[in-house]
């Protein structure tokens, strides 16, 4: 039995394990991850520690996006299993302490929705277009698109439509892939059905929902280009905050009242502080964080302003290295530049894996230490590396191909998990001749696996579950100062966590015991690409 975390407070300091279904485990041996793998896995998630479990989306969809294009909220995908398998799910992981999140995304739903093909059906002028946005295009024939806003996913935002007799008819707005079609928050129904969606899940035991493209939802209706709009056109707009609220006040209306995790991608870190008063989401993504390169000075930078701008607001922070749409941390850190940043996605990039996995470590300390909540990509507590060299035919992800190829996508860091050192799928389909994994693992992946890392002490496995057991809780914090490279704060007077960023070794400070190092300490020293947990 994991340590249940319990009271209303419990997501200030949780650890949040990210599940990507299509690729954690697969029950039913078809090749893609599905509820059933996750149900046999759940002892190990207790024997991780995690205080809940976020599900990237499981709902029926016909996956244009990874699942990112929702068909029908109230159905699993059939490639998932069924809603009686959710529910189950549910109530397991709570016997063992774990709770559930959901994801939810208010700006577009599926090509496929009901509401959409309704509204493609009804034609222009209809109610039902009303829920979209459709328009006429400009030019001569309407042949050019409403904006020339450019897509999250590179391209235009736009598509044009065929009326029912055939001729050429409105464009709708997509900020992402043209199957994923933006929904239109001046509309009442879209207003209620959202709020019918988090109490269908709230209703079956789910303790918050992850809030995807949070800031992008209202946009300008009278659609001016970038340039020229007042604020921005659809990014970040004040009108937002109104739609947090109400959610707001639906998971206070629960007994335990439910948690809204928003992933609010703004550089501005005073703007995205509005989205954690106290009516409105409880924790956000840290996304400021995640970019930043392996330096002392861009890290400490980071911890500091974000400590600063959620203060204020009495939101705890959130630390997060990696998630399923960025590269995977001992990759990224093995890189010469180790920020990341979508634009800067390209195939190729040199990495050294030795140093990446050393710094990975002990950026998992660092991250761990900090004050907040702390998320945990599925395999970053294996130390996967992205997978860089997948065949460019199995690709999946709309961001390599609206790219021209340009930037791989995100495929490298959704490549099914190992779960034992050898076997056709490394454990992650049943033992059978079932179709190979719907991406492929690489050769060496088993040397990864959770039955290799359970026998090897010094693995990352185990640093992580020893990181969640022992993490402080709480809110003290204070910077130490042992020099330019190091980072080191304590937090109360017990805990002191140490994490070197330079190039030389650094004598710890005085210390009872090492708690946990992410590399073995001799002679009171700290090595390059460390970090340590000292009782003071
Ligand atoms: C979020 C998701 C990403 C998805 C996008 C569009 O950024 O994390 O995976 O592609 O929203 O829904």
């Amino acid at each position: 039995m994991t340590r249940a975390a319990s009271g209303a407070d419990w997501w200030r300091d949780a650890v949040i394990y990210q599940i990507y279904p299509r690729s954690f485990a697969d029950g039913d041996g078809d090749g893609v991850g599905d509820l059933a793998g996750v149900r046999s896995r759940l002892p190990y998630l207790a024997s991780l520690g995690v205080d809940a479990l976020w599900f990237t989306p499981w709902y029926a969809s016909p996956l244009a996006d990874g699942g990112y294009d929702v068909a029908d909220y109230r159905a699993i995908d059939p490639a998932f299993g069924d809603l009686a398998a959710a529910e189950e799910l549910i109530a397991e992981a709570a016997a063992l302490g774990i709770r559930t999140i959901v994801d939810v995304v208010p700006n577009h739903v599926s090509d496929r929705h009901v509401w959409f093909q309704e509204a493609l059906a009804a034609g222009p002028g209809s109610p039902e277009r009303e829920r979209f946005w459709f328009r006429p295009g400009r030019g001569e024939h309407g042949e050019l698109p409403p904006t020339d806003w450019v897509s999250s996913f590179s391209g235009g935002t736009w598509t044009r439509t065929t009326n029912p007799d055939g001729t050429p008819g409105e464009w709708y707005l997509h900020l992402f892939a043209p199957q994923q079609p933006d929904l239109n928050w001046n509309h009442p129904d879209v207003w209620e059905e959202h709020e019918a969606v988090l109490r269908f899940w709230f209703d079956r035991g789910v303790a918050g929902i992850r809030i995807d493209s949070a800031t992008m939802p209202v946009k300008d209706p009278a659609f001016p280009e970038v340039a020229e709009a007042e604020g921005h056109p659809f990014v970040d707009r004040d009108e937002v905050h109104e739609i947090y609220r109400r959610w707001r006040a639906v998971a206070d209306s629960y007994e335990e009242p439910r948690v809204l995790i928003g992933e609010v991608w703004l550089a501005d870190q005073r703007r995205f502080a509005r989205y954690l008063r106290p009516d409105e989401m409880h924790t956000a993504f840290n996304f400021d964080f995640m970019t930043r390169p392996w330096s002392a000075a861009a890290l400490r930078g980071s911890i500091e302003s974000t400590l600063d701008a959620h203060r204020p607001v009495g939101a705890p922070a959130t630390w997060v290295l990696a998630n399923h749409d960025v590269t995977r941390p001992v990759t990224r850190y093995g890189r010469e530049d180790s920020s990341f940043g979508f634009e800067a996605r390209r195939f190729g990039i040199p990495t050294d894996l030795a140093r990446g996995t050393r710094r990975a470590r002990a950026a998992a300390l660092l991250t761990g230490a900090l004050p907040g909540s702390l998320y945990v990509y599925q395999g970053d507590e294996l130390g996967l590396p992205e997978v860089e060299d997948l065949p460019r035919e199995v690709l999946q992800d709309p961001m390599f191909f609206r790219s021209d190829g340009v930037d791989p996508g995100r495929d490298g860091c959704r490549v099914p998990l190992p779960w034992t050192e050898s076997g056709s799928a490394f454990g992650f389909s049943p033992r059978g001749t079932g179709p190979a994994p719907w991406l492929p693992q690489p050769t060496g992946w088993g040397a990864y696996s959770v039955e290799r890392q359970e026998t090897d002490p010094g693995s990352m496995l185990h640093l992580y579950r020893a990181l969640v057991a022992l993490r402080p809780r709480g809110t003290e914090f204070g910077w130490l100062d042992l020099g330019r490279d190091v980072l080191a704060f304590h937090r109360g007077a017990g805990f002191t966590c140490v994490v070197n960023l330079g190039s030389t070794p650094v004598p710890l400070p005085p210390h009872t015991e090492v708690l946990l190092a992410s590399e073995p300490v001799r002679d009171g020293l700290l090595s390059p690409d460390a970090a340590a947990w000292l009782r003071a």
